[in-house]
């Protein structure tokens, strides 16, 4: 059984870190989670005992990194399902694996291709599409959305046609937070002889992400995200598919033999991807994060998040019309909002605002520049959730915006004078 108060202990900096004389309320996990203590540990572990570098030295410290570094691949098997440890590479984050991927994919696409996003994706999923459509000249469409911004499988076929070859989508938007019916739309994209790249960046924390069931080509994601180490994430790919992509890095520890007449040879996917010393402690880290959120259950989180994100919906709904919700039906952790009068870039404000009652939240475009195109705003307050927040954490939430909107009223429109 999942208790939230049980697991809060779990991370050191909820218990005793304040901001602004407050108890933390950490609402920016759609940024990056908190680390528990066990993934802190396990990096400090690495760092005492055997911190050399990886497939590299023949002694028996070098072989404990080898180890517990290769080990990692196997836990990320298990936890996105996929068929083989080899169809795992280890990136820098969701960022780094979409860019490998572009690059990678770039010989398999040519002038007049269509890659198919869509407007709430992260920015992290657009530029590397667009430097393609500039390198090679393929053609960036979108996919239709219906009038509350979401994708449904049917609004996807409409945007389907053979020109398609590459379909890359959020499968849980960071702003909007609606989980796309990937299994559906993977589906359809197979049907058009496609290819679909799934960021999973917001969705690999919180609900289980089967790549086999979901039959996906690829999967890109962070493992900050879910209270791993920063500097360290997944690009998977079906192997075939994996091994056809072309390396960006080109250095050590991916190569077999090198001659001097500049012929080289490189090794098969995932090593092909994984030039130079890598980072060995995130790597490790990551694996025990991994087991720290299997441990919980994915579908304990998503209840959990689905349960406490309603609470603050429904309050804020009845007691707050001063509070436009961009999101209320989705179920993602992400809820975007802006209070009346402090749309765009004023939504600012209200960040720096709430900091003064010990809430972390983000404002902003959150990366997702498109996205004004559809809820016309190019700011909002975003308050992202995982699974150490408390109903108490969306009362505080609410509480606050309610003072805040009071003091707004009281100040006649002086906008947050009372802050200075
Ligand atoms: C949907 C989505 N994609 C991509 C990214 C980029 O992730 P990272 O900064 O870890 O590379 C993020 C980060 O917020 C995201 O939310």
């Amino acid at each position: 059984m999942f208790d939230v108060y049980e697991t809060r202990k779990k991370y050191p900096i909820l218990n005793g870190i304040k901001m602004e004389g407050h108890n933390l309320v950490y609402m920016d996990s759609g940024a990056t989670a908190l680390k528990p203590q066990c993934v802190i540990d396990k990096v400090v572990e690495y760092y005492s005992e055997y911190s050399t570098n990886t497939h590299r030295g023949d002694y028996p410290l070098a072989h404990r990194a080898d180890e517990e570094y290769e080990k990692v691949r196997k836990i990320v098997k298990e936890f996105i399902n996929c068929n083989d440890e080899n169809e795992i590479v280890y990136t820098y984050g969701t960022t780094h694996s979409i860019n490998v991927l572009a690059h990678g994919i770039k010989h398999m696409l040519k002038k007049g291709d269509v890659v198919l996003i869509s407007e709430f994706e992260h920015a992290s999923n657009v530029l590397p599409w667009f430097r393609l459509k500039d390198e090679i000249g393929i053609e960036i469409e979108y996919v239709k959305l219906d009038e509350k911004h979401h994708l449904t499988p049917e609004l996807f076929k409409e945007s389907m046609h053979d020109g398609v070859k590459l379909v890359c989508l959020a499968h849980i938007s960071n702003v909007l937070g609606q989980c796309l019916d990937i299994k559906e739309i993977a589906k359809i994209t197979h049907d058009y002889n496609a290819i679909i790249a799934v960021d999973g960046a917001q969705s690999v924390p919180h609900i289980k992400v089967d790549v086999k069931d979901l039959d996906i080509d690829f999967l890109s994601f962070s493992a900050h995200k879910f209270g791993g180490p920063t500097g360290i994430g997944v690009l998977y790919g079906k192997y075939d598919l994996l091994n056809k992509l072309e390396a960006y890095n080109l250095g050590g520890g991916m190569n077999t033999r090198i001659e001097c007449n500049t012929c080289y040879f490189i090794k098969e996917a995932p090593f092909k991807f994984e030039a130079g010393t890598p980072a060995i402690e995130a790597t490790i880290g990551m694996g025990k994060a991994i087991q720290f959120i299997m441990d919980i259950g994915m579908d304990n989180i998503h209840e959990h998040i689905k349960k406490i994100r309603k609470h603050a919906i429904d309050r804020l709904q009845n007691e707050l019309p001063e509070v436009i919700i961009y999101n209320p039906e989705n179920e993602g952790a992400p809820l975007a909002f802006n209070v009346k009068g402090y749309e765009g870039a004023r939504c600012q404000d209200i960040g720096s605002a709430l900091a003064t009652y010990g809430i972390a939240v983000r404002t902003g475009e959150h990366c997702a520049k498109l996205l004004p195109n559809l809820i016309g705003t190019k700011g909002s307050v975003r308050a992202s959730l995982y699974l150490y927040n408390t109903i108490e954490d969306m009362d505080c939430l609410v509480d606050a915006l309610k003072d805040i909107v009071a003091k707004e009223k009281e100040n006649k429109g002086d906008a947050l004078s009372w802050l200075l």
